[in-house]
């Protein structure tokens, strides 16, 4: 199959892990005959240097007429102290909102392997396998006025949504819930916010279309606490954007690291823009270091979820699986034992892994 998927590295990290992801995803294409032709683009910091702009109009129209689309990381100290619209992530914000891409799913699934990587006890972490779904387009990231005042002492920012909003991402939420363990956990901070009570509202009506689904609402705070005390009581958790954004980096040390996190960032008719959680890691870019295996999942979502090629996508995921089983591991993982390496030579692990599964399907079809 003929793809057309367009490459976005981005700064720090990420241009390493896009790297990985690509030459990963070159195992698969010449494994199961599929020819994706690459167009790499500038977002972010790098493109700033180069085009005076976060997101330049090259970038959109590439991304606009692309089948997917893969992020690897923006930002870094260098930008840090520029005015809000030059900053990388005005980017990252740009583009998702350019597409209109406002579900965020991030699907957090402990590794059998990793389980002594998390800093939480085995015994709660074991069997967690839940979806935060944050929502990507709306509230405080958007939200206007956003400002300081002319004398410098005030500022406000707006969380602002619509209910048209709300009804999409909530009904995500109960279609994803169908396909898993029927449970949604909706987080709001409804004894606050005029936006979570309207947010509440709409779920409690969204249920009544979803009866075989369960549902219940969480005031944020006590999510954040239940998150990492009983992860295992979440299947779909749906919120909204800035709660959904902290929560998935707290949940990422579930797995044992946030190295080991993908995203899907997509909207309803299959397009999407697929990227770690992670970002650009300034403290550890150009060192070898940094772990692919988030990037290189997230290139199984794409496949998964964008060109509905399943047993491609098993394959990367199985691989990973090996790899890890194999004792293959980042530094960012503390694992005890096995063998630690860095970003090119795990990259490698998980292309033997993709070329070798090949190679045991063809003995077993002979
Ligand atoms: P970060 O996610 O870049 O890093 C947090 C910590 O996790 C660091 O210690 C880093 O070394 C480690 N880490 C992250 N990914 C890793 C990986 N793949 N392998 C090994 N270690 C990894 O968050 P930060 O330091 O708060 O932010 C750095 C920059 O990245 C900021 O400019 C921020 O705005 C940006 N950012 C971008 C994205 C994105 O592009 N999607 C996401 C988050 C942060
Ligand atoms: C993420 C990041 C971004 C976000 C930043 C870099 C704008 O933290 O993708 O989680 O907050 O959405
Ligand atoms: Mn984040």
């Amino acid at each position: 199959m003929d793809k057309q998927i367009v490459l976005l590295p981005g700064d720090g990290i990420g241009s390493e892990v896009i790297h990985s992801a690509r030459q990963v995803l070159d195992a698969v294409t010449e494994r199961f005959n599929h020819t994706f032709t690459y167009h790499t683009h500038d977002i972010g910091g790098s493109a700033i240097d180069k085009h005076g702009t976060p997101l330049p109009q090259d970038t959109v129209s590439a991304c606009e007429q692309a089948d997917a689309i893969l992020l690897g990381a923006v930002g870094g100290p260098k930008w840090d102290q520029n005015p809000s619209h030059l900053r990388p992530e005005k980017g990252l914000l740009g583009i998702r909102k350019a597409l209109g891409l406002f579900a965020n799913l991030r699907p957090i699934k402990g590794f059998p392997q990793l389980l002594h990587a998390s800093p939480l006890k085995h015994e709660v972490v074991e069997g967690s396998d839940l979806l935060i779904i944050r929502e990507l387009t709306g509230g405080l990231y958007f939200g206007t006025p956003s400002e300081r005042s002319h004398d410098g002492k005030s500022v406000v920012d707006t969380l602002a949504y619509d209910r048209s909003e709300m009804e999409r991402i909530i009904d995500n939420a109960f279609k994803s819930a169908r396909l898993r363990r029927k449970h949604v956990t909706s987080v709001d901070k409804a004894n606050v916010l005029e936006s979570s009570k309207l947010w509440r509202e709409v779920v409690e009506e969204k249920k009544a279309e979803y009866p075989d689904v369960t549902v219940e609402h969480l005031l944020v705070d006590a999510a954040a606490m239940k998150l990492i005390t009983a992860p295992t009581q979440f299947d779909v958790m749906v919120t909204e954007n800035m709660f959904g954004d902290i929560l998935s980096d707290e949940a990422s040390v579930l797995t044992g690291s946030l190295g080991m996190l993908p995203s899907a960032s997509i909207r309803d008719d299959g397009v999407g823009l697929y990227e770690p959680v992670h970002g650009s890691a300034p403290d550890i870019a150009g060192q070898g270091i940094a772990n692919p295996l988030a990037m290189i999942l997230s290139t199984a979502m794409m496949l998964r979820h964008s060109f509905h090629m399943k047993e491609e996508a098993q394959v990367i995921e199985d691989a990973v699986q090996q790899v890890l089983e194999d004792g293959y591991h980042t530094k960012d993982l503390d694992v005890k034992g096995g063998q630690l390496v860095g970003t090119v030579e795990i990259t490698k692990q998980v292309i033997e892994h993709v070329t070798s599964q090949d190679a045991t399907k063809s003995i077993q079809t002979c």
